[in-house]
């Protein structure tokens, strides 16, 4: 999918007024008729008015016509991006050539935009490096941690975590002799710590769901999982730049995340990866290159892990989009993360009581916990033609995604999105369900991303 192809949408006419809807009673009494204000559009625009966060939309580049719903995925391109990139590309790169390794900063950058980013996610500076992608430092963590506790045998994940984690976490097992024991999806505290226990090494969760958006209570799951002297890696990559995160706070092991969705770090952007620093002199990771090495230029035939977080590099990262994630996180300083917050909830819940309201009777259901509290910035719907939905939103100027088998998602970047992009999402999807236009052969076709 992408934004280029995307064509503009074509204006429609919005209710605003109050409506008489006959709706199913939520506790299955059946049918029942009755006055309902629907939220009316100018609802959703008194809301933009009185956004704290709004001004920060201004820092993006967004294409006209589009209702982005799909930061959660791809973030948006912030206009100091551009202008850094271009500086890298003409200046250090195309003039200072190999130079600027040293005078432009290129080979400290991997900590120091670790550095900038820490905060997110409640970490100190040095806790944090950018390298490689999550499914690589995934790796790269998951072995640490189930090399510091020897003799214990057994990985806790759920079963339905993001499938990238799944394949590389079964290959740390089988590259260390351990058992991968899974947990259903969604699983409270007391479910998930009845497979942890003293033969465990490592639990590796998901704080946001990349399907549900349910967000799991990462302190109450990390402490249960310390007391039983076993290692906690959160996946944050659902979280960082969505909801506030406090890996401190919650003591975590390990984290690792993405700089490409709410981060807007652009297409292909490198990973975070978050070390608690009471653990950075024992790691022993399974890739070690030598951007980890504690004496790069030395050239020594020998591996010596570098003091700190560094240890974690491995090879020489991706300049130009390292340089872009920086950029994109100069944003970041003057972001109030309770508003933003508060925000994505509040879109969250408009979406809900949006399709509570208008797409309910046409069979859809919300896939995603409406509790604001076990969400995360992303509301998904389920419905059994979601696919082809979907691609007739994105035909129509509304961008979200799909996931398998019937989910439509929708992701909250509440820095450039707005409350009428949300209302908005929902009237169209209410429009291409009653006019069946989604039940068209081009939009049953399967590109190679959904
Ligand atoms: C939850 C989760 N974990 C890991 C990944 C993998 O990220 P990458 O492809 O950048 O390695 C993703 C990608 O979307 C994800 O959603």
């Amino acid at each position: 999918m992408s934004i280029q192809s995307v064509e503009a949408s074509t204006p429609r006419s919005y209710h605003t007024e109050p409506i008489v809807v006959v709706h199913r009673a939520r506790s299955g009494t059946g049918p029942v008729s009755m006055l309902h204000h629907m939220i009316s559009r100018t609802h959703a625009e008194d809301l933009d008015a009185a956004d704290p966060v709004a001004s920060h939309r201004n820092s993006f580049l967004l294409p006209d016509g589009v209702r982005y719903l799909d930061g959660n995925s791809l973030g948006a391109l912030p206009k100091g991006v551009v202008e850094r990139v271009t500086h890298t590309l003409t200046q250090e790169w195309g003039t200072s050539l190999i130079r600027s390794w040293n005078e432009a900063g290129w080979w400290k950058l991997p900590g120091l935009v670790g550095a900038k980013l820490a905060p997110l996610i409640g970490a100190l500076p040095h806790e944090v490096t950018i390298a490689d992608s999550t499914s690589i430092n995934l790796f790269k963590v998951m072995v640490a941690a189930i090399r510091m506790r020897p003799g214990r045998t057994r990985i806790v994940v759920e079963a339905g975590t993001f499938a990238t984690d799944l394949y590389l976490i079964n290959e740390a097992a089988r590259l260390t002799n351990t058992t991968v024991v899974t947990v259903p999806n969604g699983a409270d505290v007391a479910t998930i710590m009845a497979a942890v226990d003293e033969r465990t090494a490592v639990v590796c969760f998901t704080h946001v769901d990349y399907r549900s958006g349910r967000m799991q209570p990462m302190n109450a799951i990390t402490t249960s999982v310390h007391n039983v002297g076993a290692l906690m890696i959160w996946d944050l990559a659902h979280s960082t730049g969505a909801v506030p995160v406090d890996l401190n706070a919650a003591a975590a092991d390990f984290a690792v995340g993405c700089g490409y969705k709410y981060l807007n770090g652009g297409p292909g952007a490198p990973s975070h990866v978050y070390a608690a620093a009471r653990h950075h002199e024992s790691i022993d990771q399974p890739l070690p290159g030598w951007h980890g090495h504690a004496r790069p230029f030395d050239f020594e035939p020998a591996y010596a892990p570098a003091p700190g977080i560094t240890r974690l590099g491995c090879g020489t990262p991706p300049l130009l989009s390292l340089v872009a994630l920086d950029a994109a996180l100069d944003l970041w300083n003057t972001v109030d993360m309770v508003a933003l917050r508060a925000k994505s909830v509040a879109m969250g819940e408009l979406l809900i009581t949006l399709a509570d309201e208008r797409l309910v009777v046409h069979g859809f259901t919300v896939a995603s916990p409406r509790l604001a509290d076990e969400r995360g910035s992303q509301v998904s719907l389920a419905h059994p033609h979601g696919f082809a939905m979907m691609q007739a939103l994105i035909h129509g100027g509304t961008i979200g995604d799909f996931r398998a088998p019937d989910l439509l998602r929708f992701g909250f970047a509440p820095l450039y999105l707005r409350y009428v992009d949300v209302w908005d999402a929902i009237d169209d999807l209410v429009h291409i369900t009653e006019t069946g236009q989604w039940d068209d052969p081009r939009f049953a076709t399967r590109a190679s991303v959904t």
